[in-house]
């Protein structure tokens, strides 16, 4: 069996892309199980960058089959967006599979987004604004509308009836304009009709496709620290973007899970709101930022830059199972003469064994920090571990080292062959 788990351990934005795409050179299948159109996938490939919300990050060979499983909320506006985008590209969406049971993102979920972001003010969470967190919300009080319904012209005409008359009261409650069914109805009756041809009960196709051994990758989007159940909430997404959660969002059992990738970024970024305790908020910071061009792949906003924190990438190591971890941005230390990374937590004079639940004890830790000296040389042209600088090297080995998973890949650009690979992937 060839099936392999690539999810981000920190707060997204880790290069989760760059690395499906690179594996997906080798595979049959690229699978997304959980997320929506939050996620901002980056791949560069034919000289040409990608921003994949939807679309898994295997789209552009021409022989993957790309499955949106049925935990994934989908927008088809954004997915039409994407699928323009890449038919102007000169590549196919011939491999594109659509599960019948995903929940569809609707346009009051978008504004149930902002609604509650603008009431809760200075407690926002600092979403994408994509409707996530509602359409979720929606699906767990069975008041969602599946991809099934949303085929069947009638079935989607009731669902969308009832559930328009209870969201008209809440909308009114927040002083809003109601929302009309017809306009609504005929849209998304367009949208149903140009996506149609996609879906199917993926459940089934990727347990087939399994079974005749396929290689299989499952691209999670967000990151653990983003984990509703493990991360820091209340502020983060409304799914499970852990290797746990594979099995539900795709409807295969967890011995289809051959392994756990998890893509660490050389340092700390976040986008939104909520703790971050090896944040920078000072030049070296700045200097990250800049470097490295941290801004938003789906808002645009600058995130949030700092030191690597290794308290959050050993949770992710035992969140996620990791087998091993994708090191990515590495080149973006290359100036850096000295280079800190957080080994662990102090609190109230104590060390910390455990990552904390609290996000008042999150706000008040002290991180320890390991001070490396840096390499002070480019690494983007490396293509050998051992064409790194030997700081460089020892830098990587103490990631692994104090994580408690092996780095199996590294990356230094973001281009497909910017890619070290010290252990056989598939
Ligand atoms: P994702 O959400 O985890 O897929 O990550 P994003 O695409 O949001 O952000 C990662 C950014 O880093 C993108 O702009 C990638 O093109 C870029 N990237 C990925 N790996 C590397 C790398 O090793 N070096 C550099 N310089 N950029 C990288
Ligand atoms: P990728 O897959 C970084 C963050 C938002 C916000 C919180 C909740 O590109 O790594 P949501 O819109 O999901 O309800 O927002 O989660 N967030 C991300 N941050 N990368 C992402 O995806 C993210 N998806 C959501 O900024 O703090
Ligand atoms: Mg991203």
């Amino acid at each position: 069996m060839s099936t392999i788990v690539v999810v981000g351990t920190q707060w997204g934005d880790e290069g989760k892309g760059k690395i499906v795409d690179f594996l997906a050179a080798q595979a049959d299948v690229v699978a997304r199980y959980q997320g929506g159109s939050n996620a901002g996938h980056t791949v560069v490939a034919d000289n040409r960058t990608f921003k994949l919300h939807l679309l898994p990050s295997g789209i552009l060979y021409p022989g993957c089959t790309c499955i949106i499983g049925n935990d994934v909320v989908l927008d088809p506006v954004c997915l039409l967006q994407e699928l323009d985008g890449l038919r102007e590209a000169g590549k196919s969406e011939a491999g594109l599979r659509i599960s019948n049971r995903a929940h569809v993102v609707m346009p009051y979920h978008k504004l149930f987004d902002g609604l509650q972001e603008r009431l809760k003010g200075a407690g926002k969470v600092g979403t994408t604004g994509r409707g996530i967190g509602p359409c979720y919300a929606d699906a767990a009080d069975r008041i969602g509308i599946r991809v099934v319904s949303w085929m069947d012209p009638e079935a989607f005409a009731r669902e969308l009836r009832e559930t328009l008359a209870l969201k008209n009261r809440i909308l009114e409650a927040f002083g809003e304009k109601p929302l009309e069914f017809e306009p609504i109805y005929q849209e998304y009756c367009g949208y149903a009709d140009r996506l149609r041809p996609y879906v199917c009960d993926t459940g089934a196709l990727v347990s087939r496709l399994i079974a005749q051994d396929k290689k299989v990758l499952f691209e999670g989007a967000q990151a653990a620290m983003l984990d509703l159940s493990h991360g820091t909430y209340p502020f983060v997404t409304s799914s499970h973007p852990t290797s746990g959660a594979v099995c539900v969002g795709l409807g295969i059992g967890p011995k289809c899970i051959h392994k756990v990738v998890g893509v660490v970024k050389a340092y700390a970024t976040r986008v939104g709101e909520g703790p971050f305790p090896t944040e920078l908020n000072n030049p070296t910071g700045e200097k990250l930022r800049e470097t490295a061009h941290e801004y938003g792949a789906t808002t645009g906003r600058p995130r949030r830059c700092g030191w690597l924190d290794l308290a959050v990438i050993r949770y992710a190591v035992q969140l996620n199972g990791l087998d091993c971890i994708a090191l990515t941005r590495l080149d973006i230390l290359d100036s850096f003469p000295e280079i800190q990374v957080c080994t662990g937590y102090r609190h109230q004079g104590k060390t910390m064994e455990e990552f904390p639940a609290s996000l008042k004890v999150l706000g008040e830790v002290e991180p320890i920090y390991e001070t490396l000296p840096g390499w002070m040389a480019d690494t983007t042209k490396c293509r050998t571990f051992q064409e790194l600088p030997l700081n460089c090297r020892k830098y990587v080995e103490r990631i692994g080292e104090i994580a408690g998973a092996p780095v199996g890949i590294v990356s230094v650009g973001p281009e497909r062959d910017s890619t070290i690979v010290r252990q056989r992937m598939f």
